[in-house]
C-alpha cells in the first residue's frame, strides 16, 4: 500500500477520461488514479448483476492495493447499477456520475433527450430522476457507440469516425432541435462538439462531478507545487496502461480548445 492518497476514477474504458480532465481543472493538486475495465468493456449491453459484480470486485482490488481518499464512478452505467452497493461496502466517499438533467430543466427546456447505454436507459436511475424532476424524458440508447468510440480513439481510423457520426445523426434524426440533449454515458462526451454542430444544446455531468468531488475532499485536500500526470491502469492486469495515458493527453489538448 502506497503512502500517497489517490482519487480513483473508474470506467469500463476511456469514457471517464473526460470526467478526470474536468476534475483536474478544478482540483489540480490531487493524485489521480484512473482504472479502465478494458477486459469487460463495453458494460452497456451487459446485465445488471454482471456489471455490479465487476465493479464491486475491481474496486475492492484497487482499494486493497492503493490508499484511496475518494472514488469517482465515471461511468453512468456502473453508477446506475452499482453505486448503492459500493457505498455500503467501501469506507471511502463514492461519487457516481449521472445524467445531468437539472441544468436543462433550470434553463427551461421542455423536452429532454437522454442518450445513454441500453443498461442505463432500462435502469431504475432514470425513472428516479424523472420522478425527482417531474418530467418525462425521451430516452435513446445508442448500441455500439461506446465500442466505436473506444475503437476510434485507440486507432484514429477515419472510417470509424464516419461511422460514429452517422450513428449519432441517425439517432437524432427525429429529435426536435428545441430539445436538450443529455449525454448519459461518459463515452459520448467525446462527441459533444459534433452533437452541438448538429444544432443541439448538449449537457454532460462532468462539471457536476468535479464540484461534488471538491466538496467531498475539502477537509483533506492535497497540496503540492508541481503538477503531476495521473496513473492509468486497466484490466485484466491492473498494470500501467500507456495507451490510456496517451489518449488522455491528446483529449486534454482538444477538450480545452
Ligand atoms: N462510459 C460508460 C457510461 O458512462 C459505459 C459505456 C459502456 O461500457 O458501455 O455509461
Amino acid at each position: 500500500m502506497t503512502n500517497k492518497e489517490y482519487v480513483l476514477f473508474y470506467d469500463s474504458g476511456i469514457g471517464g477520461l473526460t470526467t478526470l480532465a474536468e476534475c483536474i481543472k478544478l482540483l489540480p493538486n490531487e493524485n489521480y488514479l484512473y482504472f479502465a475495465d478494458k477486459k469487460h468493456c463495453p458494460y452497456g449491453e451487459k446485465d445488471e448483476e454482471t456489471i455490479r459484480n465487476l465493479v464491486t470486485n475491481n474496486i475492492a482490488l484497487l482499494c486493497a492495493k492503493y490508499n484511496l481518499k475518494s472514488v469517482v464512478i465515471a461511468c453512468n452505467t456502473a453508477t446506475s447499477v452499482a453505486v448503492e452497493q459500493l457505498r455500503q461496502s467501501c469506507s471511502v466517499p463514492i461519487i457516481g456520475i449521472e445524467p445531468n438533467i437539472s441544468e436543462p430543466i433550470k434553463m427551461g427546456f421542455n423536452q429532454v433527450v437522454v442518450l445513454a447505454t441500453s443498461c442505463t436507459i432500462h435502469g431504475k436511475k432514470l425513472l428516479t430522476l424523472e420522478q425527482k424532476h417531474n418530467v418525462k424524458f425521451k430516452n435513446v440508447s445508442v448500441k455500439n457507440l461506446a465500442t466505436l468510440t473506444e475503437q476510434y480513439y485507440h486507432t484514429k481510423n477515419l472510417t470509424l469516425q464516419k461511422k460514429i457520426k452517422s450513428t449519432i445523426r441517425k439517432k437524432l434524426l427525429s429529435v426536435s432541435k428545441k430539445s436538450a440533449v443529455v449525454l448519459g454515458c461518459t463515452h459520448y462526451v467525446f462527441h459533444k462538439s459534433y452533437i452541438e454542430k448538429l444544432g443541439f444544446v448538449c449537457f454532460d455531468g462532468n462539471a457536476g462531478v468535479a464540484r461534488m468531488l471538491a466538496e467531498k475532499i475539502k477537509q483533506n485536500p492535497t497540496t503540492k507545487k508541481q503538477k503531476n500526470i495521473p496513473t492509468f491502469l486497466s484490466s485484466p492486469t491492473l498494470k500501467q496502461d500507456l495507451k490510456l495515458k496517451k489518449i488522455f493527453l491528446s483529449i486534454t489538448r482538444t477538450l480545452t480548445k
